[in-house]
């Protein structure tokens, strides 16, 4: 097999388990891409940082520049808008191909990254950028891509399901079960981002962005958390035959008067009641799921797990081996058709029929 020289940008909970899996599925991952796949280094912000990784110690580098411009295939799991923006962009110059789980940076630049990429025909996958090992992007992208989608309803962030699921089926309270979602390795790394929507307000921006062929900015996301939620409201919910979920709620709304075919999308994270006879009321502990509704393919659900760094690495390797057919093959660019280009319109909270 020809051999593909990969690059790994930060070695956390996905980019340990991502490492360790391309080395000890060598052979067989060579056999599906194609191409041997070989771990050139693993890029760290410290050599002496902690590890509980028996990786081997000469992978590790603090020169990602060096690894990134000999690279066939850059993997970036370093998170956050800087460095990760800068290193993919000089990725996609030196005409490496991306992999990335990286929502934050996608939900805020992902355009300047996708035109970067057509520039050159390079592309960038991002699979694990929303709801951890589902397989989502590319059903949107690629499998719907024939259909029309009038409305998603996701749960998308594990670690405020498990905390929810935990109260709801435990009374359990918010603080005791937060400090568990971050043992487990769930939460960010500040969970802020998990516990007050921002993170699912990104994936709701990648996830619609996809489904509406619209570039949908991250401010345009309306965004509510989970930390007003208490016991009180959750046995109230319980009463009543619901069960309180963080949703990302994206749909297309007819009839709007500032929008030349009359037709907008909305897209909004809001704490919200499920009827518990709802397929989403039954995702439990740290899983995700999507509830796609599509004009021809009608209702559609993709569920699994949400976080975690083995099962997020199971979708950074899928990408790693499309990524290496698509280079052997020298195919052409995968960018990001936003051409619909819809207005997106806050519409608050708003109830959502199940
Ligand atoms: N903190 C995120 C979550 C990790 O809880 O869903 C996966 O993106």
């Amino acid at each position: 097999y020809r051999l593909l020289r990969v690059a790994l940008l930060g070695a956390g909970a996905v980019g340990s388990q991502v490492a360790a899996l391309l080395l000890k599925h060598a052979d067989e991952l060579a056999d599906r891409a194609g191409a041997r796949l070989q771990l050139a280094g693993i890029a760290v912000r410290s050599l002496d940082a902690p590890r509980d990784t028996e990786l081997p110690r000469e992978l590790f580098t603090t020169d990602a520049a060096s690894l990134i411009a000999s690279s066939d295939i850059v993997i970036e799991l370093i998170g956050g808008i800087e460095p990760a923006r800068e290193h993919i962009l000089s990725a996609i110059g030196s005409g490496a191909d991306v992999v990335t789980a990286n929502k934050a940076l996608l939900a805020t630049h992902g355009p300047e990254i996708f035109e970067a990429a057509d520039r050159v025909g390079a592309s960038v996958y991002y699979e694990a950028a929303a709801a951890g090992a589902i397989p989502i992007i590319r059903p949107l992208r690629d499998s719907l891509a024939g259909d029309r989608v009038r409305r998603i309803m996701g749960i998308v962030n594990g670690t405020t399901n498990y905390i929810l699921d935990r109260m709801d089926t435990e009374g359990a309270e918010f603080s005791d079960v937060l400090a568990d979602a971050q043992r487990l390795g769930y939460a960010e790394a500040d969970p802020t981002a998990d516990v007050e929507g921002y993170d699912a307000a990104q994936k709701a921006a990648i996830l619609a962005s996809l489904a509406f062929h619209t570039a949908v900015p991250l401010e345009a996301v309306h965004r509510e958390g989970i930390t007003a939620i208490d016991k009180s409201i959750m046995d109230a919910a319980r009463h009543a035959g619901y069960v309180v979920k963080l949703l990302a709620v994206c749909e297309r709304l007819d009839g709007q008067d500032d929008s030349p075919t009359g037709e907008a999308i909305s897209v909004r994270v809001y704490p919200a009641l499920v009827p518990r006879s709802h397929p989403l009321a039954s995702v439990h502990g740290a899983n995700n799921a999507v509830f796609v509704e599509a004009e021809a393919a009608g209702p559609l659900m993709f569920y699994g797990a949400g976080a975690g760094g083995v099962q997020t690495a199971s979708a950074v390797l899928g990408d790693v081996v499309s990524a290496a057919r698509r280079h052997i093959a020298g195919g052409v660019g995968v960018g990001e058709s936003t051409r619909a280009n819809l207005p997106v319109v806050e519409v608050g909270r708003v109830v959502t029929r199940y």
